[in-house]
């Protein structure tokens, strides 16, 4: 194998805030570290397209509160066919690239073992506002998108209180409930609905009407996307009862947005920074991961075969506090 030489980073799946100020941190402690930094163009199917960008300390000067990737990110169909990985570490030799940074989610880091497995060196960093990679407790944006979240709540339970209304928020987190539940539980949800428990609309109903006999006046409903959409559950709801009556907003891509939080900033810098630390110390196919204040690598293969931990004891707590 050649020595250690040409790093590139890439930025896949869905845009994180925080993405920006990992990649600021990969160059720069690369450089620092003597070594020939790049980007690639949209991630995976800049691998393909052999879309190589060198990257000096100046090229990530003023990104570091930026939201979304400069690298730009995305998800790319080729790459997943036999063609598309053999005509991307075509490019990867072609470039001379001895080792990529790949900073993303689940379906990133399946890409990551797919290269790691034709020999490329590759390190993982996760990044995903779902914060559903599994072997990390945390990935990049996710305490940004749980604020925009929690803002977007605050400001819809003024108008439920003003108007004694029913508000369901419908939030990212297609197979993981984090959004859900941690912005539920911030914001003071009366019902909080996830992917990891079955939705029981019936239950639901009843918990609201026995809540507006306890006094309650308004209610606020969090539905993460993979739990069901939040318009069927509105007609669902005030089928059973009138007094069930809804609004709905869907937060959509608004969560993905925004400049990254001072903790998302700083755990970025720091997984960047591990990243390289972790290539030049001859760690290979091995994701940064960061649990209970502590960074570790986890081996990427792991990761992949894993499944996200579900926080039952705080599920449990947001149904006591919804009383
Ligand atoms: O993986 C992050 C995520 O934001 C999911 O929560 C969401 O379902 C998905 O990306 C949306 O993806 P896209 O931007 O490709 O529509």
């Amino acid at each position: 194998m050649r020595a250690l030489r040409n790093i590139a980073i890439l930025t896949s799946g869905g845009d994180a805030p925080g993405m920006n100020a990992c990649t600021r941190a990969i160059v720069r402690t690369g450089i620092a570290s003597g070594y020939r930094m790049f980007g690639v163009e949209y991630a995976y199917q800049g691998l393909v397209d052999g879309k190589f960008q060198s990257l000096g300390s100046r090229d990530v000067g003023n990104i570091i509160s930026q939201g979304g990737t400069t690298l730009g990110a995305g998800r790319s169909t080729a790459f997943k066919t036999p063609e598309g990985l053999a005509r991307a570490l075509e490019m990867i030799r072609a470039t001379e690239i001895d080792a990529l940074i790949i900073q993303g989610g689940d379906g990133s880091l399946r890409g990551a073992q797919a290269l790691s497995e034709a020999g490329v060196s590759v390190i993982g960093i996760p990044a995903s506002i779902d914060n559903d990679v599994s072997g990390t407790s945390y990935s990049i944006g996710f305490d940004t998108a749980l604020n925009t979240v929690l803002d977007a709540i605050r400001r819809l339970r003024d108008t439920a209180r003003s108007h004694n209304r029913i508000v369901i928020v419908e939030v990212m987190g297609r197979a993981c409930g984090e959004i859900a539940l941690r912005a539920g539980v911030a914001g003071g949800a009366e019902v909080i609905l996830v992917p990891e428990h079955p939705t029981d609309l019936p239950a639901v109903a009843a918990q609201l009407l026995d809540g507006r006999r306890r006094g309650k006046r308004f209610s606020i409903v969090v539905l993460a996307e993979g739990a069901g959409h939040a318009y069927d559950v509105q007609a669902k709801l005030e089928a059973v009862d009138v007094e069930l009556k809804s609004t709905v907003t869907v937060l959509g891509h608004i969560q993905r947005g925004g400049d990254p939080t001072a903790f998302d900033i700083i755990v970025a810098s720091e997984m960047g920074y591990r990243a390289v630390k972790a290539l030049q110390q001859g760690q290979r196919n091995v994701m940064v991961s960061y649990s209970k204040g502590d960074y570790s690598l986890v081996p990427i293969p792991e990761v992949n075969e894993g499944s996200k931990r579900f926080d039952e004891e705080l599920f449990d707590l947001s149904q006591i506090l919804a009383r």
